[in-house]
């Protein structure tokens, strides 16, 4: 049975052609595109609901959510497009939307306090902005995210190339891990102290769009563009597609050259979306795994790729699998301004911080001094020596308008961290001093511990804009800054 077809009630989800008519001149700055967009509008509502995550015998499932729906409603819409969004909440906590990965203008970015007011229980906040890059995105809460997101508020928005490539079936899995007890109840040890020192809040309970998933129907010889989004909060995935060769086009939503992976694993840190060409070149009536083998000794299948009787054709197409560029700014890497962020913090932090003292140059100077010192202080994870307590910050880089810069960041803990940027893409060009293979855009980049990894990219929209891990615990126990790119365009 093909389990991941959109549930019926998306259909239902209000696409409203008329709201184009009513083309209002709002006060947006950033980046916009040329010709004048058709809105698009939807509605989400955030509240408490109900959901099956898990088969019988588990019951239902209390949770947070988007329209009654986990993940909430894929958005779709087409590059260029204008996007109207009207939330309105019904939880009785704040909230707001962030849109990961789009380069919306600042004010429209879903930060709480530092972008916007929170939406308040009982009101309403309306979004609007263009779909300036075509890609795999999604939404979710910028508010008591370890909590709001682990409670089930995400949801995909994709927002489609003008010629998209061409495949027999285009399929998003947004992958999510829950915490729950033996009744399948969301375990409510939210922000707990061990998973902030340690690897996050990673869970018991994988979930394929909302549900444990049961066999994913396919047919030999069919292609399929497979979007992957990983809305967990802190498990990362490293998926191995067997027998099967996954070519990746886009990481983040930005096209790449198409490639496979080395090792063959798709890995995907919190927040991170890879979109696959898959080729289904099982033999029918197979049952395929795919396995998750990113935690050693914790392997499990994620789901069966369960081929039909009949293929659908016989050999694989050899159709073109390139995306057409999204319109980012390149980075002049010879005229860019260098920057030093080094992360440290966690359990183990201060043996990883003695151990690479040499290596870490003159940003680590006096900051294992400031860490041990702050580690009495109740943040747990540092970004330059600085614990956040919350969004509202002084920025702790200053970046020209107009100008590259390179971000040189160390990893100096014992863990993984997915690192976010708002507001832009960038390019990741270098890993240990290792130029990258694609030099791949990318929103979020997942650097190993003790990794150093080099990012590239023009700061071209004005505004404040998080930085920040996107293991949703580590977040939340100081780990994000906030970068500014002043209004006024500067050029050295
Ligand atoms: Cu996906 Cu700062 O967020
Ligand atoms: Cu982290």
């Amino acid at each position: 049975m093909a389990l991941y077809l959109p549930a019926p009630t998306r259909r239902t989800f209000l696409t409203s052609a008329a709201a184009a008519a009513a083309s209002m001149v709002l006060p947006v700055s950033g980046l916009r595109t040329a010709r004048a967009a058709s809105v698009k509008e939807f509605r989400l509502r955030t509240a408490p609901g109900k959901a099956r995550l898990a088969p019988e015998p588990y019951g239902e499932t209390s949770v947070w959510s988007y329209n009654g729906t986990v993940p909430g409603p894929e958005i779709r819409v087409r590059h260029g497009d204008r996007l109207r969004v009207i939330v309105e909440n019904a939880l009785d906590e704040e909230t707001t939307v962030h849109w990961h990965g789009v380069r919306t203008p600042n004010a429209m970015d879903g930060v709480p306090h530092l972008t916007q007011v929170p939406v308040a229980p009982g009101e309403t906040f309306t979004y609007e902005f263009d779909a300036v890059d075509a890609g795999t995105f999604w939404y979710h809460p910028h508010q008591s995210s370890t909590v709001q997101v682990g409670r089930g508020l995400y949801g995909p928005l994709i927002i489609e190339e003008a010629e998209p490539v061409r495949v027999d079936r285009d399929v998003t899995w947004v992958l999510d891990d829950w915490r729950l007890t033996k009744s399948a109840v969301i375990s409510d040890d939210f922000g707990n102290r061990h998973d902030m020192m340690h690897n996050g809040r990673v869970g018991n309970t994988v979930t394929i769009n909302g549900r444990v998933p049961e066999d994913f129907s396919v047919r030999g010889g069919e292609r399929i563009r497979l979007r992957l989004i990983n809305a967990a909060n802190a498990r990362i995935f490293a998926l191995d597609f067997i027998d099967h060769e996954p070519v990746v086009i886009a990481i983040d939503g930005q096209p790449v050259t198409p490639h496979t992976s080395k090792d063959g694993l798709v890995v995907l840190g919190p927040a991170m979306r890879v979109d696959l060409i898959l080729d289904m070149t099982g033999a029918p009536g197979n049952q395929v795994a795919i396995i998750d083998r990113f935690y050693e000794r914790l392997e499990y299948r994620l789901v069966n790729l369960a081929y039909a009787a009949e293929p659908l054709r016989d050999g694989t197409q050899d159709w073109p699998i390139e995306l057409p560029a999204n319109p980012l700014a390149e980075p002049d890497l010879g005229a860019a301004v260098r920057h030093e962020v080094i992360f440290n913090g966690g359990m183990m932090g201060q043996m990883v911080m003695a151990e690479m003292g040499g290596s870490m140059g003159d940003a680590s100077r006096g900051m294992m001094g400031s860490m041990m010192n702050m580690m009495t202080g109740g943040g747990m994870w540092f970004v330059n020596g600085k614990a956040a307590t919350g969004h509202v910050m002084e920025p702790f880089l200053m970046l020209k308008r107009g100008q590259t810069h390179v971000i040189a960041m160390t990893n100096a803990t014992a863990w993984h961290h997915p690192i976010h940027l708002h507001g832009h893409s960038f390019r990741v060009i270098s890993r240990d001093g290792q130029p990258t293979a694609h030099r791949e855009w990318q929103d979020t980049v997942l650097m190993a511990p003790r990794e150093k990894v080099e990012i590239a990219f023009v700061a071209d929209n004005p505004g404040d804009w998080m930085f920040h891990c996107h293991i949703l615990e580590h977040q939340a126990a100081g780990m994000m800054g906030v970068f500014r790119v002043p209004e006024k365009e500067e050029r050295t």
